[in-house]
């Protein structure tokens, strides 16, 4: 199939990718986080689209994107206060909230559970999407499973061009991660994949409501031997596979950022047994090195760059082919818990902590 990239801002564009949707296809859009590849999220048939243009198991489930807090209703079994309270919040916006399913969604979309995760996007062309098609858009991030997020129009047409008839090209993304997704389906929240909205936020707005319980963080971390954790059954069966793995090894580096930049200088100048050309660095802007196989991906206190740069560098460094990458992780306070989270996650289990040789 040919792929056409359309741009978002010529008008009749998100009409026709509002057709396809409407004739049960598949079309990837951009959204202030990541791409995402939407179908109809009342169709089962068309969901399944989505499965098989993404290679994604079918034990994942899909974040269903509307364009109004009133077009969650009926997907819900109700919306409950804290529904409403994170929605008034945070809505248009990187957060998606999981909350017990009502009969209509499809259990494709949900991977069988009883819960679904609805999130309503800012990316204005997203929004023009989901009111053209004329309601609710089931969508991944539009990356075949195990390559990072796409956020260019050209990360998705390098990725699953071919597979679709349209990609909107809205822009590049300006979060460049994907969303918080917060579970508030259970008596307390949890958030199940730290994102641009951060813990200290959601911890601000749910104090008001008492939520019983402490807000806490799933953050699981497969490793690199064991791409998928089987007889682990995370509340977000997504955290149970390794995300990004790129062709060679990645390496985290945790630290501060002195002491990281030290330690991958180190083995870009002297190598790893002996070999460093085969070496690429993914560095803060302000400590990096000039080197042809560094990447830089926004300055070390400025996790808003990091995250909007990161996934456009790993395919960088990625992309060089070479033997080894290693990559300096920001603190885990504030979206830099979100950062480090995604570095974690294309490392698998090849850490290494600085601050436990202290
Ligand atoms: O920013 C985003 O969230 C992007 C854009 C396109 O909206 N979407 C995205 O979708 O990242 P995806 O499919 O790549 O990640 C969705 C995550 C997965 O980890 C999945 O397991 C989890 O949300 N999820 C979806 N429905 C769930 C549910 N009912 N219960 C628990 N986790 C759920
Ligand atoms: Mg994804």
């Amino acid at each position: 199939m040919e792929t056409v990239v359309l741009d978002a801002n010529i008008p009749g564009n998100i009409e026709l990718c509002g057709e396809i949707l409407r004739g049960g296809g598949v079309v990837a859009f951009p959204t202030e986080t990541v791409y995402g590849l939407g179908a109809n999220a009342l169709s089962e048939s068309s969901v399944a689209g989505i499965f098989s243009v993404k290679g994604r198991p079918a034990d994942n489930p899909l974040i269903v994107h509307v364009a109004s807090l009133d077009d969650a209703v009926p997907l819900v079994v109700s919306i409950s206060d804290t529904f409403r309270l994170l929605a008034d919040k945070f809505w248009p916006g990187p957060l998606t909230l999981i909350a017990r399913k009502s009969g209509i969604v499809p259990d494709n979309v949900t991977a069988g559970l009883d819960t679904v995760a609805i999130r309503m996007p800012s990316h204005s062309a997203a929004l023009a999407l989901i009111r053209a098609f004329g309601g609710p858009v089931a969508a991944p991030s539009a990356n075949p499973s195990g390559r990072p997020s796409p956020t260019k129009a050209s990360h998705v047409f390098s990725d699953i061009g071919g597979k679709l008839p349209f990609i909107l090209d809205g822009g590049d993304c300006t979060v460049g991660i994907e969303s918080t997704v917060l579970d508030i389906s259970g008596s307390a929240a949890r958030i199940l994949r730290p994102g641009c909205v951060t813990l200290d936020e959601l911890r601000a707005v749910l104090g008001v409501v008492g939520t019983q319980g402490e807000l806490g963080v799933e953050n699981i971390v497969p490793s690199a031997n064991s791409p998928c954790i089987p007889e682990y059954t995370p509340k977000s069966p997504g955290m149970k596979y390794r995300h990004y793995a790129p062709r060679a090894p990645l390496t985290a580096v945790i630290g501060s950022a002195e002491a990281t930049a030290d330690y991958i200088i180190e083995r870009l100048r002297y190598g790893v047994e002996g070999a460093c050309e085969n070496i690429a660095a993914l560095m803060f802007d302000d400590y990096a090195l000039s080197h042809p196989n560094v990447v830089t991906f926004g300055n070390s206190g400025d996790y808003a760059a990091q995250a909007s740069r990161l996934f456009d560098a790993l395919r960088a460094v990625d992309a060089m082919g070479l033997s080894a990458i290693f990559v300096q992780a920001p603190p885990e306070d504030g979206m830099g818990l979100a950062v480090a989270n995604r570095i974690k996650k294309a490392a698998g289990s090849n850490i290494v902590d600085l601050n436990e040789s202290l």
